[in-house]
Order: structure tokens, then sequence, then C-alpha cells
């Protein structure tokens, strides 16, 4: 099976359009990474270790989709994926260390990921096998051979070959009886039927691991060695043949699975499609010559480089290789720039991608094209009270025109108005339905003058408000 999704630049860039209008470059640039991973797993041996991935800086205002073009692709990308805040490395408590954890992360999810695949190709054998299971407890117990007494060699004799005809009868017996309720399990008559089981009781619940600082950046993980330590508690209990089904099948889809050769694949997976999404990274840029918290940033700056450039991180899985993972960074980059990140940085992230502020005729757009546009979700939430929901064209236009113009007179926070201005626009009608209205309501762009009229107009309002 293919590890990386098989989709052209053009099929993701599709993909993408379902759910974020505009940024095509953006879009084209993430479409091409991706693909060029595919790419390389083809190449020659030799040549494929020389193969570096074009790390991307995704550079933007906010609010204009460069989170949402990440959370989107990751969905896309049947690749180990993972969003980190660049900022949360500056915290206290996180500084020169830890950064290798997202690495770790990364390996634990690429381990889940290739489990639960296998746990897939054997499901069917799996629940074969707990069917077998369910028959054995659902036979009745064995009864034991009545005993004899004997008083001679030759009626000792006699009675072990009555006590083998009897076992072979009885074996017999239990065989067909095995086959009747075989039968009645799998034509689905016996779902109702209790059986009693002992399953595992999950974690300990008085006890929470606190890991000492230090011990993750070995890769260990304290509750993982103590789980180990105390032996799951078994418990016993009753329940339907339905209900104990998938339990069994879980526990022998587990007995099916090579864990090691999944752990394997997982390593692999990570070293050449690993996708590790940088979020803030403008937070850890600090302006040059300056004193204070910057010092901080820059020392998260060298213990990325490593990461980036390649490294070995040490987890509970074993060595994990960076070289050939996939770094996707974004940031604002309001006050810095990408060149106040070190050079050696920088040089890591040849690709610059910058995407467009969003203008009003942007804004119509994501209000209804998305597959999750926020009016959609407007119409499916009040449509299950029964109230029809509408939206004049008109009304629309009139929505997106007042958040660009607020995005203009206050601080310019992209799609994010939009939220604001809807949620204040539709709050009266979110209170009174289903009391006082119902039916079919009708949104026209008088409607959204009128109500949204004097918050505009009033600055100090729509600094709160909107
Ligand atoms: N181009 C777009 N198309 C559709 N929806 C968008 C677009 N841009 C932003 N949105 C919506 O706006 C919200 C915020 O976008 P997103 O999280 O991507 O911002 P961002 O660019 O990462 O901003 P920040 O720099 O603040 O992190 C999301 O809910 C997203 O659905
Ligand atoms: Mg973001």
């Amino acid at each position: 099976m293919d590890e990386l999704q098989t989709l052209t630049p053009r099929q993701i860039v599709a993909e993408l359009d379902k759910y974020i209008i505009g940024q095509d470059n953006a879009k084209r640039s993430v479409a091409i990474a991706l693909r060029n991973r595919w790419r390389r797993q083809r190449v020659g041996d030799k040549l494929r270790e020389e193969i570096m991935p074009n790390n991307i800086i995704l550079i933007g205002p906010t609010g204009v989709g460069k989170t949402e073009i990440a959370r989107r692709l990751s969905k896309l990308a049947n690749a180990p994926f993972i969003k980190v805040e660049a900022s949360k490395f500056t915290e206290v408590g996180y500084v020169g260390r830890d950064v290798e954890s997202m690495i770790r992360d990364l390996t634990d999810l690429a381990v889940a990921m290739v489990r639960s695949e296998k746990t897939a190709t054997v499901q069917e054998q799996a629940v074969q096998l707990a069917n077998e299971r369910l028959v054995d407890m659902l036979m009745p117990p064995l009864r034991s051979q009545a005993t004899r007494v004997v008083t001679s060699q030759s009626e000792a004799e006699e009675a072990e070959r009555a006590m083998e005809e009897e076992a072979k009868e009885l074996e017999k017996k239990r065989e067909n009886s095995r086959e009747k309720i075989r039968k009645k399990l799998l034509n689905g008559e016996m779902e109702d039927t209790m059986v009693e089981m002992d399953v595992a009781s999950d974690g300990m619940p008085m006890m929470q691991v606190i890991t000492p600082v230090g011990v993750e950046e070995l890769g260990i993980n304290l509750q993982d060695i103590v789980g180990n330590l105390f032996p799951k508690k078994m418990k016993r209990r009753k329940m339907k043949v339905s209900e104990a089904r998938p339990v069994l099948t879980q526990e022998e889809a587990q007995k099916l699975i090579d864990m090691e050769q999944a752990v394997k694949e997982a390593i692999s997976r990570v070293e050449n499609s690993g996708i590790v999404f940088l979020d803030e990274i403008d937070k850890i840029a600090g302006a040059k010559n300056t004193a204070g918290p910057d010092v901080s940033r820059e020392g998260v700056q060298r213990d990325l480089l490593p990461v980036v450039e390649g490294t070995n991180v040490f987890t509970k899985y074993g060595m994990v290789k960076t070289d050939h993972v996939l770094f996707i960074a974004s940031g604002a980059f309001h006050v810095s720039k990408p060149s106040d990140l070190i050079p050696e940085l920088q040089g890591r992230f040849p690709i610059r991608v910058e995407l467009n502020s969003l203008t009003a005729d942007d804004f119509v757009r994501i209000l209804t094209e998305p597959e999750n546009a926020l009016i959609k979700q407007y119409i499916a939430l009040l449509e299950t009270e029964g109230v029809e929901l509408v939206f004049d064209k008109e009304a629309i236009a009139e929505i997106a025109a007042i958040a660009s113009r607020v995005n203009d007179k206050m601080e310019n926070i992209g799609a994010r108005r939009l939220h604001t201005v809807l949620t204040a626009l539709l709050e009266d009608i979110l209170f009174d339905v289903p009391d006082q209205r119902s039916g079919k309501i009708k949104i026209t762009a008088e409607l959204v003058q009128s109500s949204l009229k004097n918050i505009v107009e009033d600055e100090d309002l729509s600094r709160y408000i909107l």
C-alpha cells in the first residue's frame, strides 16, 4: 500500500479549494511539497538520500487561512502530521528543552496510525476468532464422568474401555452442540445472551504520574513504565454477546498484529513522509539587538535548527531521523520579518509564500462556498429547531462589506471577523427560537443594516462587540 496519498498537485489544490477561498499560491506550494515526498520515495536509493524537503514559510496577516490550510492538508496527506505552536517553546519551563518532543509526538501518532491500519487488515480474522471464543463461553460447563467401583482386574479393564467409549461419545456430543451454538451465534440469534468474561479495567484513575523535568527528554514515558510494572487489573464482568464481541475482536486483533513490524513501519513513515506544521514561527523571530525575552527566542531557534536540519531523536520506539521530515512554518510576521530568523534557520526554509489579505468579495465566498461555511452552519443549527433560515444575496454582501469595513477601521483580523459579525447579527434570533419565533426567517440587507448599524458606527461599541 502506498504510504503517501496519491493525489496529484492539482487534486490537492482542488481538495483545499473545498474549504479555503483564494490563497492560490500557498495552496500550490503545499501541494508541490506534498507531492514531492511521494516523488522522492520513487527515486533510486542513492539520490533519494540527497533530496531534501523544501520547507515552506507561509507568511500572511492573521485570519487569512494559514492554519486552516495546514489543518486541511493534514487530512489529505495520509501521512503523520503534527501542528505545534513554535511560541510554546519560549514559555517558562520549555526553554532549552523539549523541542524534540514534536518528533516524539509525531512518532506516537504514526504508530497509532499504522496500528489501526493493521488492525483493519486483520479485522475479519479477528472477528472469526472472537466468535470462536464466544462459542467457548456459551458452551455448558463440562460434566465429570461417573465413577465406578471395580473389584477385579478384568472388571477394571472393562470399566476403562467403557469410560473411553463414554469419553468419545461425550466428545462427539460436545462437538455437536458447539456446532449448534456456532450456527445460532453466526445467525445473530444469541446477541442478547449474557456471557461472563475478564476485561482489563483501563488506567489507574487514582494514580497520576507526574513526569519529573528531564525524564521527558529521554523519550521515556513514566506512565508507560509504571503501567507495565503493575499488570492491568482484570475485572470479571457480565455482558451481552453483542457487547463482548468487539472487546474480544480487539484482543484477538492485537495478537495477530506484529507490533515490532508496525513500529518499524511507523518510524519509516515519520522519517520519509512526516510533516510538522510550525505555527506562529514569527513569535520566535526576535528583532536583533534587543535584550530580554528575545534571547530565549533565539535559543528556541537554535534548538529547532538541528531538528529541522536533520538529527536523530530518541523516542520510546527507537531512533528517528529527521532529515527528511517536511516542515511547514507559518506566521503573520507583523513585527518581525523572516530575515529576523537566524540565518541557518532561514536557509532551511527556502520557500516563502505570501497569503493575501481578504477582501469583501472573498468574504462573500467564504460565507457561502466552503463545505463548512458559516452560513451553512447557522442554517443547519436552526434547522434542528424546525426553523428555515434564509439569507438574501444582498444580505450576505452586506455582512461581507461590514466585516471588511470593521477590519479596515479597527484591527484586521481577517475571516475571523465574520464570526463576530454573524454572531452579533443572529443573536436575537438564536435567543428567540424556538419560544418566540419559528417557521421561516428571512435575513435581508435591510435587516443586516438595521441590526448592525449602531454597533458599526459607534467605534467604542464595535470594539467590544465585533
Ligand atoms: N481563505 C479562507 N477561506 C475560508 N475560510 C477562511 C479563510 N481564511 C480564514 N478562514 C477562516 O477564518 C478562521 C481563521 O483562519 P486561520 O486559523 O487559518 O487563520 P491564520 O491565517 O492561521 O491566522 P493567525 O495568524 O492568527 O494564526 C478559520 O475559521 C477559517 O475557517
Ligand atoms: Mg494560525
